[in-house]
């Protein structure tokens, strides 16, 4: 994305700040994810973790067969707005969280041989079929950061072997109703990560996924990458089908809106601190936190390293917090109180992600229709948006 792409939306349409999503962006998205499931049979999933703009989920639906939730309210979202299958993974479930999650729920996938369980009962007097699913952790790292790695040392995500072997030691019936396997495990990877961990997963886990119905190989495929390796997934996906007589789910958040959305800001203020600082009305705290979790600089479009051009600025948001620094940028022309910049692939993550912390105003959300050159603003927020979050 650069200066073109800028003036053909034309960002001075949208309220600052704001995520403006592009439709055509995301139909191109779409249709890599459409190849690898007709190459494949295997069905792709939202994860609405990493992406829940439920104004574009009747674009997504057409192509995917359902969205992947991690809680109670993410399960109802995907009933309500998304349609299709729902599948449910978290890391435990409480009692008020499974009966609100049969409510919607077509897979759910358990963390623990304990939960799954104390919750058989509850799936299988379910009046619909509810597919139960038992997660594994196949111990086998592909060096994403510590935090985004769930078999990270101590990680809490998925059973791992001694203990899948050890819960059917005390009981031979510990997998009865079980109709699958999940693993999750990548993160931000190509297709020789997936390629590895699979090689693992059947290793440690093979004998069980015979008996199953699906294998749901969870998310962190980067799919629609330029350079990802879609011949490599496919070869994998078909080989699970092939092999196990499995249906195959891919749940990925990134790759569905990967490079799909920018996030428009305006500059408040330009300070001369030991360097210049332009302060905007975004904040990294608040509208793109992973910047300092991960951490990252995110691209600015029409910007340079700093130095790289004439005006080099760092880039800062309005919070209190001494850290929120977005990251350092130059330009050919200086920054001024009122220019607007846009800040590069803030579909994901970073939209589902935003707090209100400081009260800080949260960026609208519009979507961009490029066919008829439309922007359609589907929210903004205001007070009430604050204050509806305390008492
Ligand atoms: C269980 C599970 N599935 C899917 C995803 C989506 O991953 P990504 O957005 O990296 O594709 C995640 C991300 O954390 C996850 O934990």
């Amino acid at each position: 994305m650069e200066r073109g792409y800028l003036e053909r939306l034309g960002i001075g349409r949208v309220p600052s700040p704001c995520f403006v999503v592009d439709e055509g962006l995301l139909s191109r998205n779409l249709a890599v994810l459409d190849t690898v499931q007709q190459r494949t049979g295997a069905r792709i999933l939202l994860a609405l973790k990493g992406f829940a703009m439920f104004s574009v989920f009747p674009l997504l639906r057409t192509v995917l067969h359902g969205a992947c939730a991690s809680s109670p309210h993410e399960a109802r979202l995907a009933r309500e707005e998304f349609g299709r299958e729902v599948h449910v993974f978290a890391a435990a479930y409480s009692d008020d969280d499974m009966q609100d999650i049969l409510r919607h729920a077509d897979h759910v996938v358990f963390n623990s041989f304990a939960q799954l369980e104390r919750f058989r009962p509850a799936v299988q007097a379910c009046p619909r079929h509810v597919s139960m699913g038992i997660r594994v952790n196949p111990e086998h790292s592909e060096g994403a950061v510590p935090i985004y790695d769930p078999c990270s040392d101590g990680s809490r995500l998925g059973v791992r072997l001694r203990e899948f072997e050890a819960a059917l030691e005390r009981d031979s019936g510990a997998l009865d109703g079980v109709e699958g396997l999940h693993f999750h495990t990548l993160c931000q990877h190509n297709a020789d990560a997936l390629e590895r961990t699979l090689a693992e997963v059947e290793k440690k886990f093979g004998r069980w996924m015979h008996g199953m119905q699906w294998v749901n190989m969870g998310g962190g495929h980067h799919i629609t990458r330029s350079d990802y390796d879609v011949d490599t997934l496919c070869r994998c996906a078909a080989h699970v089908r092939r092999t196990y007589g499995v249906q195959v789910y891919l749940e990925p958040g990134e790759a569905v809106a990967l490079d799909t959305g920018i996030l428009v800001a305006t500059v408040l203020d330009v300070v001369q601190a030991d360097m210049p600082v332009a302060i905007l009305d975004a904040s990294a705290a608040c509208h793109m936190p992973d910047v300092l979790e991960m951490p990252y600089r995110p691209h600015v479009i029409g910007s340079g390293l700093q130095g790289e051009k004439a005006y080099s600025y760092r880039f800062a948001g309005k919070s209190c917090l001494a850290g929120d620094v977005i990251g350092e940028y130059s330009f050919d022309e200086p920054l001024r109180a009122g220019d607007r910049v846009a800040f590069t692939d803030m579909a994901i993550y970073s939209m589902v992600k935003t707090n209100t912390f400081n009260g800080l105003q949260l960026p609208a959300i519009a979507r961009y229709r490029p066919a008829t050159d439309e922007i359609l603003v589907e929210r903004t927020f205001g007070y009430e948006d604050f204050r509806n979050r305390l008492s």
